[in-house]
């Protein structure tokens, strides 16, 4: 993939690399199928070994390079948020919410395991991020300040002042897309806590993995707060426009449940402007940045040209 920020950098390769450190590391840190039970922990690797994007984990990358930070002692930490994100799918999948029969390429967790099973394997392996995100061993070259800065992050992000909050006001907003009383505020609301909050958190990470002095960390701040908000507006998007072989998923399952998405709150046009101008935003947010800082900037553009 040929980059538009003017340096040489192959992003494609960029990703493959970081997504094989991720999964070694996810692999080395999760119990397998020989620890009882197994069949639970059998679930929790068939959704975390699915083939995500695991781009969470790489924006923390990402950012941590961008000034200039070690980034092997670094890898249990960021890829603790994948876990966070692969549990939030499971559930996200489930009856009780988006009633989903497939996710990265394959049945969902509950289709293949069964409800129990599902919500079982989400709850491990959130608190598997946290057990992972703690663990002194594996972590020994991080100060524990740091430490606790990042579960804090992670805390906040995920839970009810976050994601979860995202996701409830989500479930809580389906069917009402179309209706008078939905304002952009709203569907502000939903999409920069469901998405965007661990995003955010995400890049922070890798800010504070790299200690980085407070106009870099707002600096960062303000590019993770875009490229959360665009990634979400260009899922909504793909729901309309994607196709199931690519993003692994089914496709136009919004509309159907009468969603509040943004092609359905400001129409299509508007909302490729909107993630336009959000990835504008992120990279004027690194203006200050150099050439380490170029990953992060073609991954605030494929965040919105992404197909899968
Ligand atoms: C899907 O996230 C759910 C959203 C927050 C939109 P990703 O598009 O990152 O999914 P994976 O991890 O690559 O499967
Ligand atoms: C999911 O949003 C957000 C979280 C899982 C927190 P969606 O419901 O739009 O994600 P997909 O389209 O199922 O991946
Ligand atoms: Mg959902
Ligand atoms: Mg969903
Ligand atoms: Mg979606």
């Amino acid at each position: 993939m040929k980059l538009k920020t003017g340096s040489d950098l192959d992003l494609e390769r960029y990703l493959r690399d970081r997504r094989v450190w991720i999964d070694r590391t996810l692999e080395d840190c999760l119990p397998t199928q020989r620890f009882a039970p197994g069949r639970l922990h059998e679930a929790m690797r068939y959704s975390l070994f699915a083939g995500g994007k695991r781009i969470r984990p790489i924006l923390a990358i990402a950012a941590l390079e961008s000034i200039g930070g070690d980034v092997e002692r670094a890898l249990p930490v960021v890829s603790a948020i994948e876990l966070v994100h692969t549990y939030s799918l499971i559930h996200d999948d489930l009856p009780a919410m988006d009633n989903d029969d497939y996710r990265r390429g394959r049945l969902t967790s509950h289709k293949k395991f069964g409800e129990a099973a599902a919500i079982l394997a989400g709850d491990a392996l959130l608190t598997a991020a946290f057990s992972l995100l703690s663990d002194r061993e594996l972590n020994r070259t991080i100060p524990a300040d740091i430490l606790l800065s990042v579960l804090h992050e992670i805390g906040q992000a995920a839970g009810s002042l976050g994601m979860v909050g995202g996701q409830f006001a989500d479930m809580e907003s389906e069917g009402s897309a179309g209706s008078e009383t939905i304002s952009e505020e709203t569907l502000f609301y939903i999409h920069s806590h469901k998405t965007g909050a661990l995003i955010r958190a995400a890049v922070r990470i890798g800010a504070l993995l790299g200690k980085a002095l407070p106009d870099a960390l707002s600096s960062l701040t303000v590019y993770g707060e875009k490229v959360g908000l665009a990634f979400q507006v260009a899922d909504d998007i793909l729901d309309l426009e994607g196709t199931e072989k690519e993003t692994g998923k089914r496709v136009r399952k919004d509309g159907a449940r009468r969603k509040l998405t943004y092609p359905m709150g400001v129409g299509l046009a508007e909302s490729k402007r909107f993630a336009d101008r959000l990835i504008r935003e992120a990279q004027e947010a690194l203006s200050a940045f150099g050439p380490e800082a170029d990953p992060l900037r073609a991954i605030a553009r494929f965040v919105v040209e992404r197909k899968v």
